[in-house]
């Protein structure tokens, strides 16, 4: 098998998107994602209900792959999956599902780490795109991960600072649903704070040694202050809420980009790529991307779609794994937990 005619099928279940996507030596046929809404209502992710809906949809979405990227499943030439880190009950529909077609099919398994599969979305082939070069630091922002990592090789990567509490995409949900806004907030309060004024209503940031990162001092300070506002004023929210949202997110990308600045002071790595669903964040994009000139950093800022979690990701991290004939065998098992 050559470089140039590898099929690859990335399954994306860990938490609460079923995704599937066709990879053709590197470029993307097809990148499906179906959005699980009955969360909303829930303000959260209800694990149960997750684990129902990724049941329902694995096939169809899998079918819708396969058939955008004008392939059938016969012509596939590996299967790649999510193995973790994500909720147990939803890892465990894709990771079945990618071992049973691996063994009907009869061809090879790759498992993949969610939070090494962010990172490596960088690597598909994109018009206008380029792919950052080793090393490089990635800031991985997601609902549940808040991570900068340094990258020496496609799966040689180290965490060098972490949150210690919430993850930064939980940060902008709590905020968002203390101002009434429906889960998940993260969008909702980019698409606020675009119109707003940042420096409005300062808060407080957090005073966390090292690398790391703490974002629930931030979600307390913004709770008692509306409380406060709230009782002079019942409508500051509804007259606010543009300046509220753009001095969350401010407050919020300070934090990162402080870390971030002092990464790269330790490494003298300047190559920069963000990952993960909050990189989908208009503030952060921008910021990244003045950083280039203000710092002399050279930033990477993935394409929208492969921010929030997508099977592309998996199908390109899988690429890599099929070359270098790291293959898991069938006993292979679903992981709530798992390091980089
Ligand atoms: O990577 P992801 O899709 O799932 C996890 O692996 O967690 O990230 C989801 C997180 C959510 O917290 C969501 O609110 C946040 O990414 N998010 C955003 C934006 N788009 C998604 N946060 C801020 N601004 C956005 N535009
Ligand atoms: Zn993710």
């Amino acid at each position: 098998m050559t470089a140039q005619n590898i099929y690859i099928l990335g399954i994306e279940s860990s938490c609460d998107d079923t995704a599937a996507a066709v990879l053709h030596s590197g470029k993307i046929l097809s990148n499906v994602v179906a959005t699980q809404e009955v969360h909303q209502k829930y303000g959260g992710v209800v694990p149960e209900l997750a684990s129902r809906a990724h049941q329902q949809n694995i096939v169809p979405v899998i079918h819708e792959a396969l058939s955008r990227a004008g392939i059938t499943k016969e012509d596939l030439t590996a299967v790649a999956f999510t193995r973790g880190p994500g909720l147990m009950g939803s890892l465990l529909v894709g990771t079945s599902f990618a071992k049973s077609l691996s063994l009907g099919l009869k061809i090879p398994l790759l498992d993949i780490n969610h939070m090494q599969a962010h990172i490596l979305a960088h690597f598909i082939d994109e018009k206008d795109f380029k792919k950052p070069k080793f090393p490089f630091l990635a800031l991985t922002i997601s609902g549940g991960h808040t991570q900068i990592v340094k990258v020496t090789d496609y799966f040689q990567m180290e965490v060098i600072g972490e949150t210690l509490d919430d993850a930064v995409g939980e940060a902008f949900d709590k905020s968002a649903k203390i101002l009434g806004l429906p889960y998940p907030g993260g969008p909702l309060v980019d698409k606020n704070a675009q119109k707003g004024d940042p420096k409005a209503f300062p808060f407080p940031k957090p005073k966390v040694e090292g690398l790391n990162f703490s974002f629930s001092g931030l979600k307390t300070s913004i709770l008692y202050f509306i409380q406060k506002q709230v009782k002079q004023n019942p409508q500051f929210i509804e007259e606010n809420l543009e300046d509220i949202c753009a001095s969350i997110q401010h407050t919020i990308i300070g934090i990162l980009m402080d870390k971030l600045k002092k990464a790269v002071k330790q490494t003298g790595i300047t190559e920069i790529a963000i990952a993960g669903g909050v990189s989908a964040n208009s503030g952060i994009r921008n910021t990244l991307h003045e950083a280039q000139a203000k710092y002399g950093w050279k930033t990477y800022i993935p394409k929208f779609e492969y921010t929030t979690d997508n099977a592309a990701m998996i199908a390109i991290a899988g690429h890599y794994k099929f070359i270098s004939e790291d293959f898991a065998d069938l006993g292979v098992t679903a992981k709530a937990r798992i390091k980089m």
